[in-house]
């Protein structure tokens, strides 16, 4: 009997330690992909205009899916360069955080979706 009872207790306690990892991974989905409506353009009409916003620079206009998304290696490699270095964007501006540069990154390496 006690044999039977401690047999029982070990199965309640997989039981238990399998339904608790189970909820706990679906507590926390993977994070959806970045995009440019959602993480992308903020960050451009927060630092590059006004020289990349349409109507309001001369330079490539940035606020657009299109041309961002043309841009992206050029865009990626200028935000990595550091102030002082030739095409550092944004220009006359402090270096993006490195939180911030990975958000051009990650959104490369996603797929460069639009939203
Ligand atoms: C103060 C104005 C200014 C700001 C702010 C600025 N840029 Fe620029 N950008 C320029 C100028 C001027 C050029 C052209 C000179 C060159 O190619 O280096 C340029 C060129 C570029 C180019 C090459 C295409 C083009 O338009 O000629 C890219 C890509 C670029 N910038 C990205 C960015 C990004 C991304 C930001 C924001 C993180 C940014 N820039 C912020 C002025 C700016």
């Amino acid at each position: 009997m006690r044999k039977l009872t401690t047999a029982l207790a070990l199965f309640a306690a997989v039981l238990l330690f399998q339904f608790c990892s189970s909820t706990k991974n679906a507590a926390a989905p993977a994070p959806p992909p970045l995009t440019y409506e959602t993480n992308v353009k903020p960050v451009i009409l927060a630092s590059c205009g006004p020289c990349h916003i349409a109507g309001q620079g001369n330079k490539k206009s940035l606020d657009n899916y299109a041309s961002t998304k043309e841009f992206a290696d050029d865009i990626i490699a200028r935000i990595q360069k550091n102030p002082g270095e030739r095409g550092f964007m944004p220009m006359r501006h402090e270096k993006l955080t490195d939180s911030t540069i990975a958000i051009f990154t990650n959104w490369k390496k996603e797929g460069l979706l639009e939203k």
